[in-house]
C-alpha cells in the first residue's frame, strides 16, 4: 500500500473537536466519501488486502460500515450483510448490546444472514473501543459462521479496540490511525 495514497486518504478525513460531546475528537469520514479520489483509493486498498482470501460475505455495521462494507463486497463479488440498529430488520434476528465511546447501543442481523458455511469479513469505518465490531463478530459466530479478520478505514489505537479483537482471534486491519 502506497504511503502517498494512505496520506491522501488520511488528509481527506475531517476532525471535529468536542463532537458529539466534550473530549471526543470526532473523525468524520463524510469528507472522505465525498472526495471521489479518496473514496476510490480507500476501496482499492481494501480490495488489494482482502481479495482472493476465501471470504464468502462482508458484514458492515450501521451506518458508516455500510458505506465501505457494501462497496468492498461489490468489488469482492460476494454478498453484503447489514448489521442494523434495533427495530430496523423485518424478520427474525439475533442481537447483541454493546458500549460506545459515547453511549450504548445494539446490533441485529437476520438469523438467515450467515451460516456455518460462511467465512465473514467484518467491516466498519472506524474502530475505537471495539464495542461495535465485537458485537458484530459475536452475532456472526452465534450463527456458526467463521470470522478471522476485521477491516477498518480508521483506527484509534489509544482506545484499545484492536487489542480486544486480537484476544478474540480476529486480526484487525486498518488503513490509517489517529493517535
Ligand atoms: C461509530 C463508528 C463505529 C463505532 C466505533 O458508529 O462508525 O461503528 O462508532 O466505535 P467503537 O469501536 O467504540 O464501537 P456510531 O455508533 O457512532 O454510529 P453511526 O455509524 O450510525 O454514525
Ligand atoms: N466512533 C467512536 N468514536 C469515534 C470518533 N472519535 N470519531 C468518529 N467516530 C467514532
Amino acid at each position: 500500500m502506497n504511503d502517498a495514497v494512505l496520506a491522501n486518504i488520511k488528509a481527506s478525513i475531517t476532525t471535529i473537536p468536542d463532537y458529539p460531546k466534550a473530549g471526543i475528537m470526532f473523525r468524520d469520514i463524510t469528507s472522505l466519501i465525498q472526495n471521489n479520489q479518496a473514496f476510490n483509493q480507500t476501496i482499492d486498498c481494501l480490495v488489494a488486502q482482502f481479495q482472493d482470501q476465501g471470504y464468502t460475505k462482508v458484514l458492515g455495521a450501521e451506518a458508516r460500515g455500510f458505506i465501505f462494507g457494501a462497496a468492498l463486497a461489490h468489488r469482492l463479488n460476494i454478498g453484503f450483510i447489514p448489521a442494523r440498529k434495533p427495530n430496523k430488520l423485518p424478520r427474525e434476528t439475533v442481537s447483541q448490546e454493546y458500549q460506545l465511546e459515547y453511549g450504548t447501543d445494539a446490533l441485529h442481523i437476520h438469523k438467515d444472514a450467515v451460516s456455518s458455511n460462511d467465512n465473514v469479513l467484518v467491516v466498519d469505518d472506524l474502530i475505537a473501543t471495539g464495542g461495535t465490531i465485537i458485537a458484530a463478530i459475536n452475532l456472526v459466530r452465534q450463527l456458526g459462521a467463521t470470522v478471522t479478520d476485521a477491516a477498518f478505514v480508521v483506527a484509534l489505537p489509544d482506545l484499545g479496540g484492536e487489542d480486544k479483537l486480537t484476544a478474540l482471534n480476529v486480526k484487525p486491519f486498518s488503513l490509517i490511525s489517529f493517535e
